[in-house]
């Protein structure tokens, strides 16, 4: 580590196209934002780079689904990533988005520079077409009966079933998951990376010279090797993406794994317009990728293949990628709301930011896949985190306040050749030893990436500190050897203190609280060689004043696993989890009522043709509504969530019959329907796909 002068560490950009949930988080960004304090821990210059992926079909056609236009789409779930990310806690220095001009830039001139050396392929070939969506279909987005087993629904790339690889042409009966309709060949001009011209030159970079990177990357790109390389196809027809940078390339745009990697290098020019370069370029720099196991080709052989082509960037030092997180004994999956959101969890459990990292870095998928359990969680949060941790800082705190007024006692060294001070030097002699030792295995693994591990020696500190309290058992010296009280919880305190030192990259919430605690001058001091000497150091000064003792982590209660477990059974009413807060259950119930009440609502489905925000209001937008019949306008209270122009081409669901209502001066004539969470935030209610203007609702 310490040829290195700096660290670039990433984080895979996520698609911009649904909300973040723990498998996310534990595949690759609570590991790199672990590794990323430990670094600065120790001094260490770093740069912590994310953003939203937000290209490609899995944006386009998540969009078409909500029924927006990309822009739209992309907007709402990169800012709510950034939120959520931002909540957690996870310390990117910057989290950009690929859609930003800097990117497109850079991509353009990433692509100019390779192109320009004659590398790439260009050729026209057959490709399926939707004539319905008039639209060219990505691999994934044609199914047919496999050649090989005869399952009726393989996809374009793979069957499933059977597990072959395929190519779209191979499918018996293609048919396109977008219209349902048999997609037609087409032909297609495109550029090709490539990629077997790189071959040689990866056996020895990677083969022969990383065989120091985790087995489960090594491997699967050794077979990858094994099977040989091909040309890759680095563009497509949509018209969304970055612009071939070519005179005569209408239409045509970079493929989304094209420029998503290369968003690490624009995100990096944002963050360091004036020295971004030596983040790339300068060999003393060590650059990492954390990622989930699907990302693996992608980061170790294609985008490596094309930072050498492009000449003069750095290449990967190390990907550490994980392997992946069920829940529950499940696949996490988004569209059968199967997962635990991020977004959510944060509003479940408000200031408990802690007990998740914990949990995940305990469970890290880092070798084999692993499994979330509410129980597990509770489980691990009950009896480690509590009981151990907790608990430990916590005794000594309530000791040294009742013995010692709060003040750190004198260190002793306790002279005499009684047994019993004989035996509590034994006893401190081992802890010494044993917590040395467990902070030496702690920094080890961190380096290695082995974050479970590390936690684990992280937790053993408090483990061993709750042995000393209880082998040494202050309380009942304190009538006959208060020297050795003083002696005891002395130590006791340097443990807490060395806890907090330890648990930062961790647990950062838990670090602060015992900083709280301990309130030392020395903790600053103390943290820097801690980090360079990983080796206990002395954080408390003797007849320093502690602060007030914290309970750090409370127990899960059952209730609130039940709540959780409950949220898993329900079947999802939209594929969208936004909507599935748990808000009704807070919110009084209104009583019952007849359905010809009901009946007597006209709601219906209208389309915004024009908004505009009233003046003089900060709530009201007025907003002009095709209902089918005609157009009508509307105020709502909702210029807090929903900008004017955000609110334009979007489909609204709205009460036809309620009686017109003056608001400042103008007519308004229904009222747009909302939901609302409870912290107050307004959401559009609309119908999952594009229905007429003027559908009703019943
Ligand atoms: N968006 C991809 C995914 O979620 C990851 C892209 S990583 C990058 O699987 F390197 F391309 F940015
Ligand atoms: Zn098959």
């Amino acid at each position: 580590m310490s040829q290195f002068k700096r660290h670039t560490i990433t984080a895979a950009l996520p698609y911009a196209n649904g909300p973040l949930h723990i498998g996310h988080i534990a595949g690759a960004y609570l590991p790199a934002d672990t590794y990323v304090r430990f670094l600065r821990l120790r001094g260490e210059d770093v740069v912590f780079i994310c953003g939203s992926d937000e290209h490609g079909v899995a944006i386009t056609l998540g969009a078409k689904k909500e029924g927006v236009s990309p822009r739209v789409f992309v907007d709402k779930y990169h800012h709510m990533m950034k939120k959520a990310f931002e909540d957690f806690g996870i310390g990117f220095d910057i989290y950009s988005r690929t859609s930003n001009p800097v990117h497109y830039e850079t991509a353009q001139e990433f692509f100019k520079k390779i192109y320009d050396q004659n590398l790439f392929i260009e050729e026209t070939s057959d490709q399926y077409y939707d004539e319905q969506e008039g639209i060219f279909l990505a691999d994934r987005y044609i199914i047919g009966t496999c050649p090989n087993c005869g399952n009726p629904n393989a996809y374009g790339d793979q069957c499933e079933k059977c597990g072959t690889s395929l190519s779209p042409r191979q499918l018996i009966n293609p048919r396109s998951t977008v219209s349902g309709n048999t997609p037609v060949l087409r032909p297609t001009r495109h550029w090709y990376f490539p990629l077997d011209k790189f071959e040689n030159w990866l056996r020895e970079w990677l083969i022969e010279g990383h065989k120091d990177w985790k087995t489960n990357v090594y491997g699967q790109c050794k077979s990858w090797l094994d099977q040989g390389l091909q040309p890759r196809s680095i563009t497509r027809d949509l018209d969304w993406g970055i612009p071939v940078p070519l005179p005569d390339a209408e239409g045509k745009v970079l493929y989304v794994w094209f420029d998503a990697p290369i968003g690490y290098i624009s995100a990096t020019k944002e963050l360091k317009p004036n020295d971004w370069e030596k983040y790339w370029k300068d060999p003393e720099t060590r650059l990492i990728h954390f990622i989930g196991k699907d990302n693996i080709v992608f980061h170790c052989i294609i985008f490596p293949s094309m930072l050498k082509a492009a000449g003069d960037f750095i290449l990967p030092d190390n990907v550490p990628a994980n392997e992946f997180l069920n829940l529950e004994g499940d696949k996490l999956s988004t569209s059968r709301n199967h997962a635990v959101w991020l977004h959510e969890y944060l509003h479940d459990f408000p200031g408990r930011r802690d007990e998740l990292r914990y949990v995940l870095t305990s469970i890290s998928p880092e070798a084999k896949d692993a499994d979330f359990t509410w129980k597990d969680y509770q489980q691990k949060v009950d009896s480690e985190m509590v009981s151990i941790l907790g608990n430990f800082v916590n005794r000594v705190m309530v000791l040294t306040g009742k013995y010692f007024d709060g003040k750190v006692p004198a260190e002793q060294e306790l002279p005499g050749t009684d047994d019993r001070r004989k035996k509590i030097l034994t006893l401190y002699q081992q802890a010494h030893n044993d917590l040395n030792q467990a902070v030496k295995e702690m920094t080890a693994c961190l380096k290695n990436f082995r974050f479970r591990e590390a936690q684990f020696q992280m937790m053993n500190l408090a483990r061993i500190g709750n042995k000393f309290l209880a082998d040494t058992e202050p309380w009942k010296l304190a009538k006959e050897d208060m020297e050795a009280v003083a002696a005891i919880l002395n130590y006791s305190l340097t443990i807490v203190g060395n806890i907090g030192l330890a648990c930062e990259p961790f647990l950062p919430d838990g670090a602060a609280s015992i900083r709280r605690q301990l309130n030392s001058d020395l903790f600053e001091v103390a943290r820097k060689q801690f980090w360079q000497k990983e080796e206990l150091v002395h954080v408390v000064a003797q007849g320093a004043a502690l602060g007030t003792p914290e309970l750090m982590y409370k127990k899960v209660e059952d209730a609130d696993i039940e709540k959780q477990m409950e949220r898993l059974r329900k079947t999802p009413l939209t594929a969208v989890p936004e909507a599935a807060h748990a808000v009704a259950a807070t919110k009084a119930l209104k009583p019952e009522i007849a359905f010809d009440d009901f009946s007597k609502l006209d709601i219906r489905i209208g389309e915004v043709v024009a908004a505009e925000k009233m003046e003089k209001s900060d709530k009201l937008l007025k907003l002009t509504v095709d209902d089918g019949l005609g157009r009508r306008t509307i105020l709502s209270g909702i210029a807090k969530h929903y900008s004017a122009d955000e609110m334009v081409g979007r489909q609204v669901t709205f009460i036809a019959n309620l009686a017109p209502r003056k608001m400042m001066g103008i007519e308004s004539q229904g009222m747009i329907l909302m939901a609302e969470d409870n912290d107050g935030k307004l959401r559009l209610i609309r119908p999952t796909e594009d229905v007429a203007p003027g559908s009703t609702v019943s």
